[in-house]
């Protein structure tokens, strides 16, 4: 078996829709961090004082996901006399809608209740368009980092899948180079935030990963979702619409750790990353149920299958659907959208038909970690 080397420029196969789309058809998204503000006020809680406090949320595409939590905490902060200037640092990617972010934070775009940037003194946003593999802001600097959802994204894809559309399908040989390169991202990830982390600073993460059932998103014991990817875009290569190449070039720039993945560099006290200063203070594994599926199930009949469906692949397309448009990126852009359209389509008349077993539940592993004092 061969594997190619991609050219390709991670940047532009990771994007989230813009525009507000992502964060509009992305409920549990943002389900998955409201659910994350009582372990980050408890962990802020419990960092030194300082006299500013500087913030950040890695990986936050336009904002909308994290706002609600962001706007709570900084507003238990400011009721309970907490006065601090507060700089908030948003990361993402230089492809990252960050006009949206900025539009949201003051109020243009939107709850406005949430645009806490305006409905709160002293506090500044700042957006920071390099990637997180990377150190962001100066060191010894931060009171808390937090991430969620962002960094199962891979630096660089080490190969593209052959016969699937993503590594929890791949062959072994292909799964082993994606587990291999994210080995030497969450090292660097780590080693740049204990540069930036203040001592007795945190950095909590809600990332995609690979639960102790062998759970994932998408994928919690009904249809796998990646299976369904990846049996429609197959369907295309089949029929002749899209050729072998385009087929696996849709490979997803994601790997999903599991646990012991995450906790590998903390185990040894000699490791990079625990001479750096960073230890665990907490881990776990949470599944968060698809809402679109909630809703559904709740609705007793009142919500038609091809009404749920309608729900449901939008939320999938909103963070998948790059990987497919720069599959086909040497096709004139209206053509290629109308393949991606079809192949969207094709999963949403399944649902329709069936909507049994299909799902997007979030399966998050979630680390606490804190640097020496
Ligand atoms: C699924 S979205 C999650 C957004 C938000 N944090 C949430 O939980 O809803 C993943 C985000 O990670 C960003 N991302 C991927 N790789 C990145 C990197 N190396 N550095 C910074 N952001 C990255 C993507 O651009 C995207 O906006």
């Amino acid at each position: 078996m061969t594997t190619k080397k991609t050219g390709l420029n991670p940047a532009a196969v990771l994007s989230m829709v813009g525009q507000g789309y992502y964060s509009e058809r992305t409920a549990g998204a943002r389900n998955v961090i409201n659910t994350a503000l009582e372990m980050v006020s408890q962990a802020l809680a419990e960092t030194p004082a300082t006299e500013t406090l500087r913030l950040a949320d890695y990986g936050a595409a336009d904002g909308g996901t994290s706002r609600g939590m962001w706007s709570n905490l900084l507003s238990g902060l400011r009721a309970a006399g907490d006065h601090r200037e507060v700089e908030m640092i948003y990361t993402d990617l230089a492809s990252n809608d960050f006009s949206t972010l900025f539009r949201m934070m003051q109020g243009f775009a939107g709850d406005p209740a949430e645009a806490y940037q305006k409905n709160l003194d002293h506090v500044y946003v700042h957006g920071c368009g390099t990637g997180f593999h990377q150190q962001l802001m100066a060191s010894n600097s931060l009171n808390l980092g937090f991430s969620a959802t962002a960094m199962h994204y891979v630096s660089e894809k080490p190969c593209e899948l052959t016969s699937h559309v993503h590594m929890v399908g791949a062959l072994a040989e292909e799964q082993q180079q994606f587990r291999d390169q994210a080995a030497k991202d969450w090292e660097r990830i780590l080693l740049a935030r204990a540069a930036e982390l203040i001592p007795g600073g945190r950095f909590i993460c809600f990332n995609f990963g690979i639960d102790e059932n062998g759970h994932f998103l998408g994928h919690t014991g009904g249809i796998h979702m990646f299976d369904q990817f990846d049996r429609h875009w197959k369907a295309l290569r089949d029929q002749g619409t899209i050729s072998d190449e385009e087929y696996t070039r849709a490979t997803f720039t994601q790997h999903y750790r599991t646990m012991d993945e995450f906790l590998a560099p903390f185990s040894h006290p000699d490791s990079a990353v625990s001479k750096a200063g960073l230890r665990v203070r907490s881990s776990h594994s949470v599944m968060t149920p698809c809402p679109y599926r909630t809703a559904f199930d709740q609705s007793n009949g009142a919500m038609s299958a091809a009404e749920y469906a309608k729900t449901l692949i939008p939320t999938m397309r909103s963070w998948s659907e790059t990987v497919f448009t720069t599959a086909l990126d040497q096709r004139a852009p209206d053509e290629a959208m109308a393949i991606v359209d079809a192949f969207y389509q094709a999963y949403e008349d399944d649902v329709a038909a069936n909507p049994d077993g299909h799902a997007m539940d979030y399966v998050h592993l979630v680390l606490d970690i804190e640097k020496a004092r």
